[in-house]
């Protein structure tokens, strides 16, 4: 079983009806429940839909929980195996013009989902063969003029994940950064940044390389994952 967040729109639904059209047990969430219940019903049989506001420790207990009802419903071979964490938020500008309450608000989407959806994985999996992917961004990676903010709250992700990863270290779960470049998705509209991003990547395209990107095997697996836009 997959839980995948922030498939309420993007690369989250995107990556749910992958999985899903490969006949995987998928739970999708997010903020939005009309949205979410729109790609659940677009995808059809077999999909679970949970709501969940992960920058909420509350809510994001509230969301294991339920994965765990869902789990105990299946049968023993369906466990959670791979938890694929794409909610996030853009906010963009040059410093001196972007307002304190929506940087804010781009730290809390960004990096305490991160941490509590990492956190509570751990709590409850860290003995158990769980694949953690966490999707990030280029903006990880390297430093952006006008992405300021959006760069700093990706920073902080990957130096988490990363530390996570050594106290890990020994254990059947395994963490798996991955950093895509632009992708059209509805990301861009509510950033507010007015871009032309028909030459970046779909979601679904995004989608299907990282769904062949992560793969293991039983001494390794793909630990670091770039999905540069051509
Ligand atoms: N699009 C790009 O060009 C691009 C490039 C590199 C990296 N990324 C990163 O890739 C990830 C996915 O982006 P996307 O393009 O698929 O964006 P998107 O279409 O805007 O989707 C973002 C998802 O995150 C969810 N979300 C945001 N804040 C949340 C919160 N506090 N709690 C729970 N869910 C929350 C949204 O839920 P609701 O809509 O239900 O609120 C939505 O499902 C993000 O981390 C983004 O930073 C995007």
């Amino acid at each position: 079983m997959i839980l995948i967040t922030g498939a309420s729109s993007g690369l989250g639904a995107a990556l749910a009806k992958c999985y899903h059209n490969d006949n995987q047990q998928v739970i999708i969430s997010g903020r939005n429940t009309t949205r979410l219940d729109a790609i659940r019903q677009g995808l059809g049989a077999n999909i679970c839909a949970i709501t969940a506001d992960l920058t909420s420790a509350a809510s994001v207990s509230a969301l294991f929980d339920q994965v765990e009802l869902v789990q105990q419903t299946q049968q023993a071979q369906l466990r959670l195996h791979t938890v694929i964490h794409c909610a996030g938020s853009g906010y963009f500008g040059a410093i001196e013009t972007q307002r304190p309450e929506a940087i804010s608000e781009l730290l809390q989407n960004n990096i305490m989902s991160a941490i509590l959806l990492v956190r509570e994985t751990v709590k409850r999996y860290k003995d158990q063969a769980v694949n953690v992917v966490v999707v990030m961004s280029t903006a990880a990676l390297s430093a952006k003029a006008g992405e300021s903010t959006y760069c700093a709250a990706k920073w902080a992700v990957r130096g988490f994940i990363e530390s996570v990863r050594l106290e890990l270290k020994g254990s059947p779960m395994k963490i798996i950064a991955v950093y895509p470049g632009g992708m059209d998705t509805g990301f861009w509209p509510t950033s507010g940044k007015a871009l032309d991003t028909s030459s970046f990547m779909e979601a679904d395209e995004a989608a299907n390389m990282l769904k062949q990107a992560l793969v293991s095997s039983q001494h390794g697996y793909i630990a670091d994952i770039t999905i540069n836009r051509g």
